[in-house]
């Protein structure tokens, strides 16, 4: 014989009751609310559609620069998961000026050729098998069979003729650019203001090259970051990336090695993207994504709480394959179902108020952060 729960009876009856009196005549199932939606995941319909660069994602989950862009079955399955994006691994400075090298050698070893022996060399110079180029055809391959943006991520730190390879980019079916300029400044004659300065001369001379947006991903040790953002979004950043995320070697004492260590990420390293997002939020126009520490769908959350337009992940699928992209927007969907919010309405809800000053509301925030350790740690 069948066990009659009469809680769940009860429950259902009410909410017959409830549907006749506002004028509902559905049957109602039987089953208490609660058992209701264990089966039906209502919150498959939570819009999380955002703006990102001005480009229209179908998610704020982005796939942050790295190795899961190495392949278009693998930007396939990010893009099967839901991400609303994806930013390909670097094309780095260094790769197109040797490239651009090569090329010019090849140009002059034809000038130097008898016209005889021109007809053995190709008649274009080809640097066909160049980094360069391996990267626009794989971007042009990725591109073409992906629906969502792709974001190219160049990265460098000096001025050149390097830089007009985003145009290069823009032409392989690049959405937008992504400029990491992942710099520590190891010449101690540089002023703050010239380090600044030199970003602010990449991000134009990008620029001056294509139409798309073109973001910054940046290294949190500027004197005053919050200035240097405002400058980078007046100067016309679409967005701001926080943070880039330094390599800072280990030592190994019994090898009495310096260790290179670039380990994947944990929770921890959101804070401080989350801290510069939640201070940015409404003070810039350009579009926020906090990149760095996301390891489950909470630190998601948290992102578009603090402010974030996107969050970025690359560790994190790294760890558990690209369709675990899936499980954080679920769990994303899920917490705004729970919590009755619109992405609208969540994001910066808890960003530094606009009518707040940014300095006295982190220093209020840190003394009596430092009031409850001492009571909590104290003797
Ligand atoms: C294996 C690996 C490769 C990466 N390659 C790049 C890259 O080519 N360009 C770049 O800008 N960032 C690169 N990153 C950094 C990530 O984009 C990201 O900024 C960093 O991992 C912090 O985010 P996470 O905590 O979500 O991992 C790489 C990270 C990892 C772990």
């Amino acid at each position: 014989m069948p066990i009659i729960d009469n809680e769940a009876l009860m429950a259902a009856a009410a909410s017959a009751a409830a549907k006749s009196v506002a004028g509902n005549n559905a049957t109602d199932l039987l089953m208490a609310p609660n058992q209701v939606n264990a089966q039906v995941d209502t919150s498959v319909g939570v819009d999380l559609t955002t703006s990102y660069l001005g480009l229209t994602l179908r998610t704020p989950l982005v796939a942050s620069a790295g190795p899961l862009s190495q392949s278009v079955e693998s930007v396939k399955r990010l893009e099967d998961a839901g991400v609303g994006a994806v930013v390909m691994y670097s094309l780095f400075e260094e790769q197109v000026r040797y490239d651009q090298e090569q090329r010019v050698r090849v140009v002059e070893a034809h000038a130097n050729s008898f016209a005889e022996a021109l007809s053995y060399f190709p008649t274009e110079p080809s640097t066909a098998n160049s980094e360069t180029s391996q990267y626009l055809d794989l971007l042009e391959k990725c591109a073409k069979s992906l629906e969502i943006p792709l974001i190219a991520s160049l990265n460098g730190t000096r001025l050149g003729n390097w830089t007009e390879t985003a145009r290069s980019l823009q032409d392989a079916g690049a959405s937008a650019i992504e400029l990491n300029t992942y710099l520590l400044p190891g010449d101690f004659t540089l002023s703050g203001a010239q380090i600044e300065q030199r970003h602010l001369d990449l991000l134009a001379a990008v620029k001056s090259v294509v139409s798309i947006p073109v973001s910054i991903k940046l290294s949190p040790y500027f004197s005053n970051f919050g200035a240097f953002a405002t400058r980078l979004d007046l100067a016309g950043a679409d967005g701001l990336v926080l943070f880039n995320r330094f390599l800072q070697p280990d030592i190994d004492i019994n090898r009495q090695e310096v260790v290179s260590g670039f380990e994947l990420s944990n929770p921890e390293e959101g804070r401080l993207p989350r801290t510069w997002i939640a201070a940015l939020n409404g003070r810039v126009s350009a579009s926020l994504a906090a990149s760095g520490g996301v390891e489950g769908y909470r630190d998601v959350v948290k992102g578009i709480l603090a402010g974030a337009d996107v969050v970025m992940t690359t560790s994190a699928l790294v760890r558990h394959g690209a369709s675990y992209a899936a499980e954080l927007i679920k769990g994303l969907r899920s917490y705004l179902n729970r919590e009755q919010l619109t992405l609208t309405a969540a994001r910066g809800m808890l960003a530094v108020p606009k009518t707040a000053s940014v300095t006295d509301y982190e220093r209020s925030g840190y003394v009596s952060a430092l009031e409850k350790a001492k009571r909590r740690y104290g003797v």
